[in-house]
């Protein structure tokens, strides 16, 4: 079985949205443990300054400020990249947000920010990067964040869900693409269960309507989130299950197969969805 190291040492790594959270902890692994160039891209200029200096040897950071909606600047990022640290062997579309709220009292420049990020950012990274990791020589490696939110349907956070349900399926085709044309690029998607980061209480909420009840799945949120495995936890398991060439790479595997499992389970047995129920806490959805 291939190591972590063999496969992804020493080589460019680019993690958008690796200011905060699971991106900042797979930059730090990435660096410290596989001695990557790791180039910390984020929304957020200071954090991307923070997190790539922050980052120790044998590898190092390396910051850009980046909207990953903005398909131009992502186009340039992936440019700069490639002429001025070479070719990249490992890309991680991580950055995403998420909003709470009934769907129906949702602001509509938070659903647009949700869907543009979440989704229209995977896209725009590869288009940005894709055809020249196909073009490139040597095994390349794509790595999408979807989420235990990819496969299962949780009320009050339908917008998360919605983009990580699409963000698996597009995930997945591009895997068949990627087969269909022969290229050394390896698609993998990620779905974490709970890991600590600011997701939840940087989340967009809603103004008018149930306010009450948005806040109070941000509250359960939040409280899951006292539960949740570390960003370096994470990042040990996804990069070791990204090395033995895993497609589904969830961090937490009891919680998140049995999810897909029972997933499988509800639509093959054209079952709707049952009343919510939280997998990770019992009184979490109070
Ligand atoms: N934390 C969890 O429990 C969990 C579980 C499943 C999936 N995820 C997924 O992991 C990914 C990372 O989330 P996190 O929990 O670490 O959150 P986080 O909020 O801690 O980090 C997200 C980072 O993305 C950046 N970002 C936001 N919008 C951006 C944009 N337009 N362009 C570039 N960067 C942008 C933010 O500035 C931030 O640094 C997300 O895709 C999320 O859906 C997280």
């Amino acid at each position: 079985m291939a190591t972590q190291q063999e496969v992804f040492g020493g080589g460019i790594a680019v993690v958008t949205g690796s200011g905060s959270g699971i991106g900042e902890g797979l930059a730090h692994h990435l660096a410290e443990r596989l001695g990557m160039t790791v180039v910390v891209a984020d929304i957020d200029g200071a954090a991307a300054e923070r997190v790539a200096g922050a980052l120790g040897a044998p590898g190092r950071g390396v910051p850009y400020q980046v909207d990953v909606r903005d398909a131009d600047r992502v186009a340039e990022l992936a440019r700069w990249v490639r002429a001025e640290l070479g070719p990249v062997r490992l890309l991680v579309l991580n950055a995403g947000l998420e909003q709470f709220g009934y769907v129906w009292d949702t602001p509509v420049a938070q659903w647009e920010r949700l869907v543009d990020v979440n989704i229209n950012g995977v896209f725009t990274g590869v288009r940005a990067f894709l055809p020249s990791m196909i073009a490139d020589e040597g095994r390349s490696h794509l790595l999408v964040m979807a989420s235990i939110g990819s496969v299962v349907s949780v009320p009050l956070q339908a917008g998360y869900v919605m983009s990580k349900h699409a963000v698996l399926g597009l995930t997945e085709c591009l895997h068949q693409e990627i087969g269909l044309v022969g290229a050394d690029v390896s698609v993998a998607a990620v779905l974490p269960g709970a890991v600590e980061s600011n997701i939840f209480s940087s989340a967009g909420g809603v103004e008018e309507g149930d306010v009450d009840a948005a806040e109070r799945q941000r509250r359960a949120m939040l409280a899951v989130h006292e539960r949740a495995i570390t960003p370096a936890e994470a990042a040990e398991t996804i990069m070791q299950q990204a090395a033995q060439g895993e497609f589904y790479i969830v961090t937490q595997p009891e919680m998140v197969l049995k999810a897909m499992a029972d997933r499988a389970t509800q639509l093959a047995g054209r079952r709707p969805p049952a009343p919510f129920r939280s997998r990770f806490a019992a009184n979490a959805s109070r």
